[in-house]
């Protein structure tokens, strides 16, 4: 048997020289591993007299703690270095500048929705979701177009069929507006009602200002006192802040949606010339979005009582912000996914937009 006190010497010392967490496992695996010492001497007790095994069997257990516990303070200690050593090798100094090469754009689609968001999130309005792929039901029953209605022409509609119905009005769309989401918020919330829905939409046509997929943004307040003045100022709020101009002159037309009724169309006063249009003086008129205050039958398939409340609604269009925003002539360019026109036209991705921080900040434009 060896002498316990030499052995407690001899494992102390290559205990405290392991330098690293994996030459202590070795020093562990030798003491106490199946094959260690301290193992092995345990096992030879049994041949020992009965007062030496009292005797040995006493030490060799306190010995064995007394391992363990040095093992794990060394353990400890290493694996504190080995971290340290880390963190110092993989120090990342996050003042440095934006690699040159870095050549991400937020594309000018995505700008305006976050132009939008902000201005409608500081005015306390939620955003809304709905799916592109819908029935018919909330695309244009919902929305006072029953089937038949002619309205429904007004928008080139692309149907996908119903595998399990042979009944065309059982077939889904990709919706062909964004107001489907007036009705799918109704179903799922109860007023007061303030709610934004950006997203795509789609129809089947194709020149310099339409394109098969394009965005739009809806807005829908429904209170027991909403009135058409209440449009109004929010939506005067809204283009004053949009095209960051301190008044802007606007004008209502009275129009025509199946949704809502009254219905009206807002123009933006402008200058139009053959090389220029600017946005906020001059004579001529620019239209800008379809509004006007929830009609009865739309409030009813929303589940919501038209005797109790009443709002307005509002539905524009996000690419068309976006070209007379920034001055992009071709929408179909928006869709090409070329990246010298994204560098041209886009921004760089860290210059957010923010009612507090500016939302378009030109200086942010990568041009
Ligand atoms: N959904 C209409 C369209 O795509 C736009 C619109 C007009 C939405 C008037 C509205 C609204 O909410 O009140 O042409």
């Amino acid at each position: 048997m060896e002498n316990i006190e030499e052995l407690k010497k001899e494992l102390t010392g290559s205990i405290e020289s392991a330098s690293d967490l994996k030459s202590l496992e070795e020093v562990r695996v030798a003491l106490l591993g199946k094959k260690g010492r301290i193992t092995e001497m345990m096992k030879n007790l049994a041949s020992l007299s009965p007062e030496e095994k009292k005797e040995m069997g006493r030490g060799l257990n306190i010995l064995k703690s007394e391992a363990e516990a040095a093992l794990e303070s060394r353990k400890e200690k290493l694996a504190a270095a080995e971290l340290n050593a880390k963190l110092e090798k993989e120090k990342v100094d996050v003042t440095l500048p934006v690699r040159p090469e870095c050549q991400g754009r937020i594309h000018p689609v995505s700008k305006i929705y976050e132009e939008v968001v902000a201005i409608f999130g500081e005015m306390g309005f939620e955003v809304a979701e709905g799916p592109d792929i819908e029935d018919q039901f909330h695309n244009f029953n919902a929305l006072n177009m029953p089937a038949n209605h002619p309205a429904r022409q007004m928008q080139d509609t692309f149907y996908i069929p119903n595998l399990e119905s042979d009944n065309f009005d059982d077939s889904y769309v990709v919706r062909t507006h964004t107001s489907p989401v007036q009705i799918r918020t109704m179903e799922n919330k109860r007023p007061p009602i303030r709610v934004v829905a950006p997203g795509r939409t789609y129809r089947s046509d194709y020149d310099a200002t339409h394109t098969p997929m394009f965005h739009q943004i809806e807005g829908l307040v429904i209170d027991k006192t909403t009135t058409m003045a209440h449009l109004k100022g929010c939506l005067y709020d809204f283009v004053k802040a949009f095209f960051e101009l301190d008044d802007i002159p606007v004008r209502y037309r009275p129009s025509y949606f199946p949704f809502t009724e009254p219905s009206a169309e807002m123009d933006i006063g402008c200058l139009k010339t053959k090389t220029e249009l600017k946005i906020g003086a001059g004579t001529d008129w620019l239209e800008i979005l379809g509004c006007g205050m929830v009609h009865p039958n739309v409030l009813r398939a929303g589940g919501i009582d038209p005797d109790e409340y009443q709002g307005f609604a509002f539905g524009l269009g996000l690419d068309r912000l976006a070209m007379l925003k920034y001055g992009i002539p071709d929408l179909r360019t928006f869709f090409e996914s070329d990246v010298r026109w994204l560098k041209h036209y886009g921004f760089v991705p860290l210059d957010e937009s923010s009612m507090t921080g500016g939302l378009s900040n030109n200086g942010g434009l990568a041009r």
